[in-house]
């Protein structure tokens, strides 16, 4: 049976997506050679040490030209999305029950645009998401055996603009590590700001958390990425944010979902929550 991976490389239908990346700086075809392996061990260690692993120029400047004009085809398709949460993704009716003072009680806006990967077939972006050297550069920086895409229809990979007036609330990602390819930078504000492995399985340091969501605390970390930079992030343990979007101009990335199994989607209910109520059913 054909699976979604393989149907999706299929699909590629000549679009060339090693086109887009600097294989200069980013041997993606010589996985063989020294300096291919060289790559990823630094990046694995620098990944593991610091939480968060920008990869500045991965694509040459003229894929990022070529992905903004593909993706600038597919803004209309965008579902807004304004919504409150909190750090945690936990249910809202589920918050009184938390005791007082856990940042699970915060809730903050989040609001944004996305076009779901049903949206997306042909694009060269999702070409871009299913060409397999790209898979297996993100699994030999995470020193895992093999990735899958994503088996959910619309959250596999993800077109995000947050336009002027959108942001991205403090939270904690569900899995262990996410893959971001930025597009483009906001005019203004848009920062990126983090604070990489304030939690782990062992301490999930809620004072610090709560000091940095009510804004009593300044993130360790806050930058602007530089279109073309490949982001591999351990979200789970990292508290992270976009701030508000000022200026004229939407900063846009693309979410790439690698699983290490196949066959892994959303419960419909959030799909829903996420794209709209037209987004496809299981
Ligand atoms: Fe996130």
């Amino acid at each position: 049976m054909a699976t979604r991976t393989s149907e999706a490389i299929d699909n590629l239908q000549g679009l060339d997506p090693g086109g887009l990346v600097d294989l200069e700086r980013y041997p993606l075809l010589e996985r063989e050679s020294p300096a291919y392996q060289a790559l990823v061990n630094a990046l694995h260690d620098r990944l593991v040490a610091e939480k968060i692993l920008p990869m500045e120029g991965f694509l040459t400047p003229e894929g990022v030209e070529r992905l903004v004009a593909d993706a600038g085809t597919m803004e209309s398709k965008a579902f807004h999305c304004d919504k409150t949460g909190n750090p945690y993704g936990i249910d809202p009716a589920e918050i009184d029950a938390l005791p007082d003072g856990h940042p699970g009680k915060i809730m903050s806006p989040t609001v944004r645009d996305g076009v779901g990967y049903h949206d997306m077939q042909g694009s060269l972006c999702a070409a871009l998401y299913a060409w397999p050297p790209l898979r297996r550069f993100v699994a030999d920086v995470l020193k895992v055996r093999e990735l899958f895409l994503q088996d959910d229809p619309s959250n596999a990979l993800v077109l995000q603009f947050y336009k002027p007036g959108g942001k991205l609330a403090w939270h904690f990602d569900r899995s262990k590590y996410s893959t971001i390819l930025q597009l483009q930078a906001a005019d203004e504000g848009g920062y990126f700001e983090a604070a990489p492995g304030i939690r782990d399985p062992e301490n999930e340091n809620y004072d610090a958390v709560r000091g940095l969501v009510l804004g009593e605390s300044d993130p360790p970390l806050r930058r602007r990425s530089k279109p073309g930079t490949f982001v591999i992030i351990n979200g789970n343990h990292t508290l992270h944010r976009v701030t508000d979007i000022g200026g004229d101009r939407a900063r846009m990335s693309l979410i790439l979902a690698y699983e290490e199994e196949p066959g892994v989607r959303l419960p419909v209910y959030l799909r829903r929550i996420f794209f709209g109520p037209d987004c496809p059913g299981d």
